[in-house]
């Protein structure tokens, strides 16, 4: 595997665009590979076997173009096919699910997390076994959010019906809980509004993500040769409204 690929990076649609930014920023050198599987959305609607079978299509697509390594932006897919994908191919591949529960492991003062995911997501307990695997005495709360995803896919503006659909999932978060993993990679795009209804500590797996993308590309000296940011360093392939992603990614 050359040093000279791109990371491949993908999600079901515009999340993933929340893990890209901090990648980029990371790994300035780097060129990146970003697919939105937006003709899919939602994943977190679907069955593990036709998440995993998207997932792979997508793997296949991105190492055809030559990535050197795979970043899965969604939590979904970390949750069907990280396992499977991580077996199946020579590059590295990581996800998000691991690094949101290390980051929300080292936050929390009482061990009392609140994840908000999709319907697969919660239902696949993974957050539930990452967290419980770094400590056994964390209590974990989940509330599946069947809508949320697709209402920011389609355009967030936070009018009232939006804002009340956003409120009817964050007044399920237990008075006692300390900190919030947004376990879904379109939840970041409106953080801002999540943020005024939990006033403490919310957990964006990007950060931990992109940390662990750059110490992968270290120890496999992939590391890009670039001494010098690389211009125009995210091909996008979406099969969506380009305007939107670039709207959103303003990179
Ligand atoms: N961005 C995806 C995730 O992190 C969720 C959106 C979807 O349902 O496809 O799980």
């Amino acid at each position: 595997m050359s040093n000279t690929g791109a990371v491949g990076i993908f999600d079901s649609g515009i999340g993933g665009v929340t893990v890209l930014r901090e990648l980029v920023s990371l790994l300035p050198n780097e060129r990146f590979i970003y697919y939105g599987d937006s003709g899919n959305f939602p994943y977190g609607e679907k069955s593990a076997e036709k998440i995993r079978e998207l997932s792979f299509g997508i793997v296949d697509f991105l190492l055809a173009n030559g990535c050197k390594m795979i970043v899965i932006a969604c939590n979904a897919s970390t949750a069907s096919a990280l396992d499977a994908l991580q077996k199946a191919f020579s590059v590295p591949v990581i996800g998000v699910i691991g690094n949101g529960a290390k980051a929300a492991a080292a936050k929390t003062r009482n061990k009392k997390i609140c994840i908000l995911a999709t319907r697969f997501t919660v239902n696949n307990k993974a957050y539930v076994h990452a967290l419980k695997a770094i400590d056994t005495n964390i209590e974990i709360s989940q509330i599946a959010c069947p809508h949320l995803a697709t209402v920011i896919e389609e355009g967030w503006h936070a009018t009232k019906e939006q804002e009340e659909l956003l409120s009817s999932y964050t007044s399920q978060i237990d008075r006692d809980v300390d900190t919030l993993v947004l376990g879904c990679t379109h939840y970041p795009l409106i953080e801002h509004d999540i943020a005024r209804r939990f006033p403490h500590t919310i957990i964006n797996p990007a950060f931990e993500t992109a940390l662990q993308a750059k110490q992968i590309l270290v120890d496999n000296a992939l590391q890009s040769p670039n001494t010098t940011p690389h211009p125009n360093n995210v091909l996008f392939c979406v099969n969506a409204d380009m305007k939107k992603i670039s709207e959103i990614a303003r990179l």
